[in-house]
């Protein structure tokens, strides 16, 4: 076991307010995330309401899902958006280019995704299309979605079916504008979206946030153009808001080349702790896109958005290679704790973050068996049901005292264990994960400011790193109380078995 270690948090002094849009989703036209993942068809055996698969509703709600972000991705680039409402048999067809070269029948479209977002209580991030599209078409599948009253376009959506309008908070102008949205110079594309921003009006009392196609992963000129371009407008005395009010930034870890990822179920210790070493980069990737924002806003009123972050693994063997369908391990789940931890500490920038995606796509929260229709949670999800209770809670610094165990991952030094932690009222929640693949630690956690009271403790590990979730053993790994964690005299002690994660929910007075 290694050395114990001491963490202090100050549960009085609350720091800035997680968003609970951190803990976005993302579904896209890919493989079978929308086919076959969120929808089935209103024919499917499977229990649906309008084609909308609600066993899948139903496990996304328990994780409070906050928001869904829709078409794409890449996809969001060639769609448009009037071939997707109507009769679904008079809906044009269109080929998916991106991902697999399948025909796209068009039949879940706007309505069906508003529907969607309904039913799991999540807010809509629609991503508009830049790529391929035009301001017009931009503009007025907005005025469909959010004008009440009357006009061309909220005339056309009640022949649809549907007569008062949506609400829709989040608005994407392009998606990768560097590369699958356009092969655009950073300038280039800032001109664009100062562009296609001015025509997403605000209809009514609806009033969107757009968000920027944001960098390819540490691309900081690419940030920097962007702020730049704002600045510009806001120069003569206005809000620079008014264009574009969100900045986002694109990585995913992969520990392997783009050629070859690596295995998502096979993989050593040394290509485990280079994994994490990448997921880790996070921290260092939102300070620097913060800290170039921060000189042309330092009030920090223009948000970092991270809408799309998680694992890219090999296709599963047998997988079409365009449907980006991977297994997903305890690795993965330690993944994803570790970008909770980073997104708690950098809550005063990051207004949002969406996981890629949520069925059947990369670091997917649910599994679906293509055969027989059968779902699976995979560790990740739990990761995400775990933390739940950090969503809008004030964020709680957290010191540790003295060394954090690490590894040396070549170059690197990986530290081992990391904790954060927020507080809703009297609930102080604590997320704790140990990264080491073989070593077991304990965390003393002194809770000053507060005395704690009832304390309930989870835990998520399992024998192996690569443990996952299958149809057969749906619960391979799976949360269970964690009874070993004690009330000290001075907060909570926490044992960690190797590669763990554990939530403590400690009430304080
Ligand atoms: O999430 C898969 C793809 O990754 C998205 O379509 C694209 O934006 C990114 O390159």
């Amino acid at each position: 076991m290694s050395s114990p270690v001491r963490a202090i948090i100050n549960v009085d002094v609350e720091g800035p307010t997680i968003s609970r849009h951190v803990y976005g989703h993302f579904a896209e036209h890919l493989g079978r995330c929308i086919y076959g993942g969120f929808y089935v068809g209103e024919d499917s055996e499977i229990p649906n309401e309008g084609g909308i698969r609600l066993d899948v509703v139903e496990a996304l709600r328990a994780l409070k899902i906050p928001n869904l972000r829709w078409p794409g991705g890449c996809f969001a680039d060639e769609y448009h958006w009037m071939d997707g409402i109507g009769p679904k048999e008079d809906r044009p067809a269109m080929v998916n280019t991106h991902w697999g070269n399948v025909e796209e029948n068009n039949h879940f479209g706007t309505h069906e995704f508003m529907a969607l977002c309904e039913l799991l209580g999540a807010d809509p991030y629609v991503n508009g299309n830049v790529g391929s599209g035009t301001v017009r078409e931009m503009a007025d599948w907005v005025e469909y979605l959010t004008r009440d009253g009357d006009s061309p376009m909220v005339r056309l959506r009640k022949q649809n079916g549907r007569d008062e309008p949506w609400r829709v908070p989040f608005w994407g102008i392009g998606n990768e504008a560097w590369g699958c949205g356009g092969n655009m110079s950073a300038q280039h594309y800032a001109e664009e979206a100062r562009r296609y921003a001015t025509y997403c009006r605000d209809h009514g009392d609806n009033t969107l946030y757009r968000i920027a196609a944001g960098a390819n992963s540490d691309d900081y000129v690419w940030t920097e153009t962007l702020m730049k371009a704002l600045n510009e407008l806001g120069g003569c005395g206005r809000d620079p808001r008014g264009i574009y009010q969100a900045i986002s930034v694109h990585y995913y870890t992969i520990p392997g080349t783009w050629a070859d990822k690596g295995n998502a179920t096979e993989f050593g210790e040394d290509e485990y702790y280079t994994t994490m070493v990448k997921a880790a980069f996070t921290d260092e990737l939102l300070r620097k896109h913060s800290t170039v924002m921060d000189c042309y806003d330092p009030d920090r009123k223009v948000g970092l958005v991270l809408d799309e972050w998680g694992t890219w693994w090999n296709v599963e063997p047998g997988t079409n290679p365009g449907f980006l369908y991977q297994q997903n391990t305890m690795r993965d789940a330690l993944v994803a704790s570790l970008h909770f931890d980073i997104f708690h500490r950098h809550a005063e920038r990051l207004v949002m973050a969406n996981i890629a995606q949520t069925v059947n796509v990369l670091q997917a929260m649910i599994l679906t068996d293509p055969e027989t229709g059968a779902l699976v949670l995979t560790p990740t999800y739990h990761v995400f049901a775990m933390n739940a209770g950090h969503q809008d809670a004030a964020s709680l610094r957290v010191d540790t005292v003295g060394e954090v165990p690490a590894r040396e991952v070549g170059s690197e030094k990986l530290e081992t264990v990391s904790v954060s932690a927020s507080r809703k009222g009297d609930d102080v929640l604590i997320s704790l994960s140990n990264l080491d693949a073989s070593e077991a630690t304990e965390v003393d956690v002194d809770l000053r400011g507060g005395a704690a009271g009832a304390v309930h403790a989870r835990i998520l590990t399992a024998d192996a790193l690569a443990a996952h979730n299958t149809s057969a053993s749906p619960d391979a790994v799976a949360p269970r109380d964690h009874l070993d964690v004690q009330v000290t005299d001075t907060g909570v002690r926490v044992p960690m078995p190797p590669h763990s994660f554990v939530t403590v929910a400690v009430s304080v007075a």
